[in-house]
């Protein structure tokens, strides 16, 4: 799949930044004719982007939309080949993705919704998901590997954000196994997994990602306030949500590249290493029966948690579970 002739325009213009881009010159790399841009142009214009055109000059692009638009995201990933979905409001972008799966959309593409009326998280939570320039989105893949490669997915996706967010916002992102992308010890998102499986494959795969990009300005609910996150607390500047989007789709369609290669069965622990955080921490482990307390010490190559109870030979190894840190 191509770039679309508007996400075609609009990265010509995003590129040029201050310097003017000519018509001719677009019309050429489309394959198509002045009029045909200028035709392109106007509808863009009806999205929120403006732009100054002068003559003998060409287009410069003054402003851009102002929320999330699937042409700002789609122009910057860094390779055509994923369809950006913007919508407005949703139930759960996870449901939509798996519904447009389900339809037979071509894979990969990615839902993201400027609001979820039924936005969910681990366990059946669910995950408030008001219109506040956060990020809830999906992506919808056909991976065609097996099914026991799921425990690994998650993991294997939130190691990736990680060091996404270290590099691109110099934050010390960490995830707390299985799902939780961590600042400190405040949560600043998370990652939803589901899948349809055939005996042998997964046939539908849905990454859903909730990620705090920007401190309500009335502050968090109480409840919430020492608990959770958001990017621009640590970046001391707002974030382009549009920018970090497409920053986040390229990152995680290079994981799922990765994955279908097998390199998380060889890269997953060292990365989890680097940003895992409850390593060596005591903590208290629920799952189902009675409470584990012990020190967590990694995970396995299957993505399991490994739990090192007092006097143990050996790490525990657990499959699933939810982690409370005991407090030092
Ligand atoms: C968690 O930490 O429990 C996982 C949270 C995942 C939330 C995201 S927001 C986008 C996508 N749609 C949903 O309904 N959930 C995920």
């Amino acid at each position: 799949m191509n770039r679309s002739p508007a996400a075609v325009i609009v990265r010509a213009l995003l590129e040029a930044g201050e310097a003017f881009v000519s018509g001719a010159e677009l019309a050429r790399e489309l394959g198509t004719s002045r009029v045909t841009v200028w035709q392109h142009m106007e509808r863009l214009r009806d999205q929120g982007f403006e732009f100054e055109a002068v003559r003998s000059r060409g287009y410069r692009l003054v402003a851009k939309p102002a929320t999330l638009n699937a042409l700002l995201i789609e122009a910057r990933l860094p390779a055509p080949g994923c369809r950006v979905i913007v919508l407005d409001t949703i139930d759960s972008t996870n449901d939509e993705a798996m519904r447009l799966l389900t339809e037979g959309e071509p894979a990969p593409f990615v839902v993201i919704a400027r609001q979820q009326t039924k936005g969910r998280g681990r366990l059946g939570r669910p995950w408030l998901s008001a219109p506040n320039g956060n990020l809830y989105l999906s992506f919808g893949l056909r991976p065609a590997v097996s099914p026991a490669e799921m425990p690994m997915i998650t993991p294997w996706i939130g190691v990736n954000l990680s060091e996404l967010l270290v590099r691109y916002a110099r934050v010390a992102s960490q995830i707390k196994w299985p799902n939780d992308l961590q600042i400190g010890e405040r949560k600043l998102g998370g990652i939803l997994t589901e899948a349809r499986l055939d005996a042998d494959l997964i046939r539908d795969l849905v990454i859903g990602c909730g990620l705090n990009l920007r401190t309500p300005p009335e502050g968090w609910p109480d409840d919430l306030a020492d608990k959770v996150t958001a990017l621009d607390a640590h970046t001391g500047q707002p974030v382009d949500a549009n920018h970090f989007a497409a920053a986040v789709i390229g990152r995680v369609l290079t994981a799922y590249d990765g994955l279908r290669r097998g390199q998380h069965h060889t890269r997953l622990e060292a990365l989890w290493r680097e940003h895992d955080a409850l390593r060596d921490r005591e903590i208290t482990l629920l799952h189902g029966r009675a409470p584990v307390r012990g020190r967590a010490v990694g995970i396995d190559r299957d993505g399991s948690l490994l739990l090192q109870r007092d006097g143990a030979a050996q790490p525990e190894h657990f499959r699933a579970g939810e982690v409370t840190l005991a407090h030092r």
